[in-house]
């Protein structure tokens, strides 16, 4: 008789968007008048800028033709979008990477969920707290967490670093004596929206090399920062090759949510004794990853073109202007407000005498707009709530104005 992977049994109910979705449908089935505004999800609304779609046109033609047909993709990725990648993304920031250490793939979810596969199962994570739950629960699903405390809304075995108001929402540096193997960390932030300046992630670097920990660095929302100083890749750091990974995405900087596209970088250096991570990375990849689609990769190297690079600017500050309209509009309310300046998110604080899911019913049956409860993201989230910037400019301003008449 054959088994279930019983860490899937240690789930508590059903996935934080799931539940969001099932209220919305709920809602919506016995309101069919109401308009509903969805500031919830972080999915992107604008199409695809006219240099990426030129660029598909093109490369599905090749794929019409015998004698520029391509069949599988190489498991790491086509040169030219590496290439592309080292130049634009990092040597031109100063950043010392090569095209093979960056590992193409279709999104920056299934690297941040799988690449836990490749350190052993007695590593200790650590997380912020509120955290982008894919972290966590992948990290559940391979068995390196202990058991869900319901009460608590936390795992054991896990080390949860408080992002609060009084930090500004960037955690402190674990304790030496317990300091884990694997941190996880993500700026521009998800959910909270916060930042860390070059000299704050230059701390954490140092606390990894000295305590042997990789960092695992989600930077998915690095093209809305607006800021100087704030850095856009942990490699702007000194001595990152030696403890760090990163993780990006085309799919908030360039809209590619739906034909996904993201990469992994690890640089040659980072080792554990003599065993490269970047070797047991490649292997993992050659395994399981046929690699993303020809025309989706034309699409990428698009996105790094002058024509590509001008309208994504445009594309980007539509929804920085969501961002600033949200954040703008909520402050002019008495709102403590925080996120939106380098961040599509904006992170509120909910109402005196509300919880973060009282908070949610409140917009969503009173104004019928619908956010995300602060608490789906960990214990820290509880009393707060996020709202994206990725709606039309339009549903944008009609939900601010909606929350003021309330
Ligand atoms: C922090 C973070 N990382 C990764 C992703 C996923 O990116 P992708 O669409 O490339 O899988 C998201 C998506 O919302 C995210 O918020």
């Amino acid at each position: 008789m054959y088994k279930i992977n019983e860490n899937y049994s240690k789930f508590p109910g059903s996935y934080l968007f799931s539940t969001i979705g099932k209220k919305v449908r709920v809602y919506g089935e016995a309101h069919p008048e109401k308009k509903i505004i969805r500031l919830g999800i972080g999915d992107v609304t604008q199409p695809l800028a006219p240099a990426i779609v030129d660029a598909l046109h093109k490369a599905v033609d090749e794929m019409g033709r015998g004698e520029t047909f391509h069949g599988y993709a190489p498991d790491l990725g086509y040169a030219f979008l590496r290439e592309t990648i080292a130049e634009c993304d990092y040597r031109s920031r100063g950043c010392d990477i090569e095209a093979d250490e960056i590992f193409i793939s279709d999104g920056a979810k299934c690297d941040c969920g799988n690449i836990q596969e490749i350190f052993s199962l007695d590593n200790r994570i650590a997380v912020c707290d509120p955290v982008y739950p894919v972290y966590v629960d992948s990290n559940v699903m391979a068995g390196r967490t202990g058991t869900y405390d319901r009460e608590r809304g936390t795992w054991s075995d896990v080390i949860y670093m408080p992002c609060t108001a009084e930090n500004d929402f960037v955690p402190e540096l674990p304790e030496k004596e317990n300091a884990p193997d694997l941190i996880y960390l993500c700026f521009p932030n998800n959910p909270t929206g916060s930042v860390i300046t070059k000299e704050g992630l230059q701390k954490w670097v140092d606390y990894a090399n000295q305590a042997g920990a990789v960092i695992l660095y989600d930077a998915a929302y690095e093209a809305y920062i607006t800021e100087d100083n704030i850095p856009h890749s942990i490699f702007e750091c000194r001595g990152a090759r030696g403890c760090a990974i990163e993780f990006r995405s085309f799919s908030k900087n360039a809209g590619f949510t739906g034909l996904r596209l993201g990469f992994t970088v690890i640089p040659k250096e980072l080792k554990c004794g003599n065993v490269s991570l970047h070797s047991l990375w490649a292997r993992r990849h050659g395994t399981k990853y046929n690699g993303a689609p020809y025309i989706v990769q034309r699409a990428g190297q698009a996105v790094y073109s002058q024509e590509g690079r001008a309208q994504l600017k445009e594309q980007i500050g539509y929804y920085q202007r969501n961002a600033a309209y949200i954040f703008d509009g909520l402050k002019s309310m008495g709102y403590t407000v925080s996120g939106a300046v380098n961040s599509p998110y904006i992170w509120l604080k909910t109402p005196e005498g509300m919880n973060s899911w009282e908070f949610f019913d409140h917009l969503l049956e009173r104004v019928n707009v619908v956010g995300t409860p602060g608490s789906g993201f960990g214990p820290s989230g509880e009393g707060y709530f996020r709202l994206t910037a990725f709606g039309s400019y339009e549903n944008t301003v009609e939900a601010v104005e909606r929350i003021k008449a309330l």
